[in-house]
């Protein structure tokens, strides 16, 4: 991790913190500091690249980024209307890291009414800061947001209500639909190995040591995924049954079942947590699709999840998965489909919310030709 130092003028005073570099995340070019102030005159101040100090009450913070953030809302309905929003995104999440707070050294943020933050950012940098940083508001909420659910966990109902904790920057099984899929399909006659590319939480690969597959081997390229996937198995008492692997795709030989639940928007991610829900060109799907068959033992099954919402977003043809599926040299043997049930399919100020109320999310059980 690389550091700048950043300075500015306070009650006559000059000051100075440190900066996390992070091309995603580029230093503010100014910087000034308040306790009061309202979303407009902040948002004026944001778009001509000042970052603000807020040394206010914590509380009334997180009102002001939500009021900011209230402000820039945006709709998508078509296509051309996602890549929009998809940028406004960025240029709103850029203008978002904007509003700042000072976390003095030993993880401390002194604003009055502030939380004991350090359990949150202790998951995220394992060695407290020696010198003050200055941090984004937006980011440091969603560290103390990610570390609650983390130490909550999210029940899942296919796993008899017990529970997957997910820490920061993998991907949250939130979605119970597609598990429920995967914990009630006919498996094949033969099955002794399984695969599960892509795992995350290592969610699947529970579900599949709970319906008794003896050998499980779940493979992600997100080293956070992999040790948060172990974590998950060994806290469920699955260890004998399920090894992780730190692979891109698959790992050497051959399956009797391979299950994918790849990202399924084709759009550039913009951090390290979208890269589990959006993946350019659908470069994953096509290259596991084009692999897969090469790593299945005779009569084995691929298992793909996938959900409709690129088709009705107009990012891909509805013909474009039965021809990739096709071209790999397997056809469909059943496929089932479930209707969305999370919050986000019921919320009209969803951005997507249109194109999300039309969303099927599918198992499609796959076998070679
Ligand atoms: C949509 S998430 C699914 C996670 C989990 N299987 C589930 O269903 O909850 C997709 C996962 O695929 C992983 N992934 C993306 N590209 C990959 C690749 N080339 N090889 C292995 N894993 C990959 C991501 O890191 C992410 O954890």
């Amino acid at each position: 991790m690389t550091y700048s130092t950043l300075c500015w003028t306070e009650n006559q005073q000059a000051h100075t913190a440190q900066w996390l570099n992070d091309p995603r995340n580029p230093a503010p070019a100014r910087l000034m500091a308040t306790d009061h102030l309202n979303s407009r005159e902040a948002l004026r101040l944001m778009h001509q690249q000042t970052g603000i100090i807020w040394r206010g009450d914590y509380h009334q913070g997180k009102q002001l980024l939500a009021a900011i953030k209230k402000q820039v809302r945006t709709q998508a309905k078509t296509a051309a209307d996602f890549h929009r929003y998809r940028l406004q995104q960025l240029q709103h999440s850029r203008l978002f890291q904007l509003l700042l707070v000072e976390i003095q050294p030993g993880f401390r943020l002194d604003n009055p009414r502030a939380p004991d933050i350090s359990p949150a950012l202790t998951d995220i940098y394992p060695v407290p800061n020696q010198q003050t940083w200055l941090m984004p508001l937006h980011l440091l909420l969603g560290y103390i947001g990610a570390h609650e659910w983390h130490k909550t966990g999210v029940v899942i109902e296919a796993l008899d209500q017990q529970r997957i904790h997910v820490p920061f920057g993998v991907f949250s099984p939130l979605r119970g639909e597609y598990l429920t899929l995967v914990a009630n399909a006919a498996l094949p006659d033969t099955i002794n190995t399984a695969w599960d590319i892509g795992t995350g939480s290592g969610v699947l690969a529970a579900i599949l040591a709970r319906r008794g597959i003896p050998a499980i081997i779940g493979t992600d390229t997100n080293e956070r995924a992999i040790d948060c996937a172990r974590a998950n198995i060994q806290r469920l008492g699955y260890e004998g049954q399920v090894t992780l692997s730190h692979t891109d795709l698959f790992p050497a030989g051959q399956a009797d079942l391979i299950v994918c639940n790849p990202p399924w928007l084709p759009a550039k991610a913009g951090n390290a947590i979208e890269a589990a829900l959006y993946d350019p060109q659908h470069h994953m799907l096509k290259a596991f699709l084009q692999q897969v068959s090469a790593h299945l033992n005779p009569n084995g099954q691929v298992w793909l999840i996938m959900s409709d919402l690129a088709e009705h977003l107009g990012l891909r043809a509805p013909t474009a998965l039965p021809q990739w599926i096709e071209a790999a040299g397997l056809h469909v043997l059943h496929k089932t489909d479930v209707r969305p049930q999370h919050p986000k399919a019921q919320d009209s100020g969803n951005a997507l919310f249109a194109a999300r109320q039309r969303e099927t999310t599918s198992l499609w059980q796959l076998v070679a030709n």
